[in-house]
């Protein structure tokens, strides 16, 4: 942590200016405390004295990446029935070593979408405190969702009787999971509106939340200050989910054209998975993941990908976001690969992982660009990202807040 007011410049040989997509030579950052205070041409710049100089002039310097959909608690590797026995208090602890995993990969900032035992509220709050490194946090304590839904725990018999804690049936049982959620420290509402691939006896193509039981959430939610964010991945979700008033839609895999117009039209953000697929199968059946969800993923994930490209070229806002926790945290940016693979220059790819993505978050007034005022949140690759973001797998500094994480 940096002292409120130490002075730290840093000499960027090139420096990517997400606001208008573009980028600049040997520019100088100017970090006072946590924040950044000026950034503008070297040639012009007036050194503080006695400032601390950190010269990353032979490197590309960018915002810290945002990673708007991850799962620090979970571990993939422990997938499936593994998963049954790991305890809400020791995911959490596992948390601690995702969440310096994530920061020192770049990720400076994270909207976690679900975790059980209120862990990730323990998480954000113990990092904000200083007891472990990690990225800033926006959480969403449990996933809410129907009985037996993606949401909800299906893999033990009905003599157990288990309801995970997420579940809520019906308009107003959901309004009251949504201000339980809130009361524990939930930022954002994390919905599951279809089915998935990760879950037992479950179809991604089929709508779980009806549009009434989503309108109250949503009308809720909205009340409270939340945003929300949808997992859905059958369009007709989709398309529920956003005339109900959702923020953003997560994975999005099976959407169609009226859902893209539909996007377009909210405004609502798409924060598509697309690496997932690589991991699932190849390592899933390993990790502990079930046949059904390894048959699932095969049906989605090509479908996910190409209408990630039409869901682009058709408009729709995007943001970066990858379910870190489906595979390992810390390859967060190898998704890059597939979103310019499908689409996207390398720039807009960067884009959906910083000022957009804040901009999703609700928090593009602190990050999501090297900007005066926001957090000097600041990482540095040797290679040239702006034309290629898959160097963005290969992050050699970080700053979080002033701090320097990794040089
Ligand atoms: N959590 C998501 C689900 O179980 C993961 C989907 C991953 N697959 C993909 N193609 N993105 O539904």
């Amino acid at each position: 942590v940096s002292a409120a007011d130490e002075v730290t410049v840093i000499r960027a040989g090139k420096l990517v200016d997400v606001v208008t997509g573009t980028v600049l030579k040997d520019q100088t950052i100017v970090i006072t405390g946590e924040r950044i205070t000026s950034v503008g041409p070297s040639a012009s710049a007036q050194l503080p004295a006695g400032a601390r100089v950190i010269d990353l002039s032979a490197q590309t310097v960018l915002p810290g990446l945002i990673d708007a959909h991850t799962h620090l608690t979970a571990d993939p590797y422990l997938s499936g029935y593994n998963a049954l026995g790991v305890s809400d208090t020791r995911a959490a602890l596992y948390g601690v070593r995702t969440a310096r995993k994530t920061l020192e990969a770049g990720f400076t900032t994270v909207r976690n979408v679900g975790a059980g035992g209120f862990g990730d509220v323990a998480l954000r709050d113990a990092i904000n405190e200083g007891d472990f490194i990690g990225p800033r946090m926006r959480t969403a304590g449990y996933a809410i969702g129907i009985k037996g839904g993606h949401c909800d725990e299906n893999l033990l018999p009905p003599d157990v009787n288990f309801t995970g804690r997420g579940v809520a049936d019906g308009p107003w049982e959901a309004r009251a999971k949504v201000r339980e959620m809130a009361k524990y420290g939930a930022d954002v509402i994390k919905i599951c509106a279809s089915g998935g691939v990760l879950s037992k006896g479950d179809e991604p193509g089929a709508q779980q939340y009806t549009l009434e039981e989503m309108q109250a959430i949503v009308s809720e939610a909205h009340k409270l200050g939340r945003k929300v964010a949808a997992h859905a991945h059958g369009a007709s979700a989709i398309h529920d989910a956003i005339v109900a008033g959702v923020d953003s839609i997560e994975h999005a895999s099976l959407i169609d054209d009226a859902g893209i117009k539909l996007a377009r039209e909210h405004g609502t953000y798409l924060v598509m998975d697309i690496y997932d697929d690589d991991f699932i199968l190849q390592e899933g059946a390993k990790a502990g993941m079930l046949p059904e969800s390894i048959e699932k993923e095969k049906k989605v994930g090509q479908l996910q990908r190409d209408n990630f490209r039409k869901a682009f070229q058709g408009g729709a806002k995007m943001a970066f976001g990858t379910d870190a926790g489906v595979y390992p945290h810390g390859d967060n940016a190898r998704q890059f690969y597939y979103m310019v693979k499908y689409g996207m220059t390398s720039m807009q790819a960067i884009q959906a992982a910083t000022i957009n993505a804040a901009d999703l978050l609700g928090w593009k007034d602190r990050v999501g660009s090297i900007s005066v005022g926001k957090y000097a949140d600041i990482i540095a690759v040797k290679g040239n990202a702006a034309d290629d973001a898959t160097e963005l797998t290969k992050v050699s500094f970080v700053m979080k807040g002033g701090a320097v994480i990794r040089q």
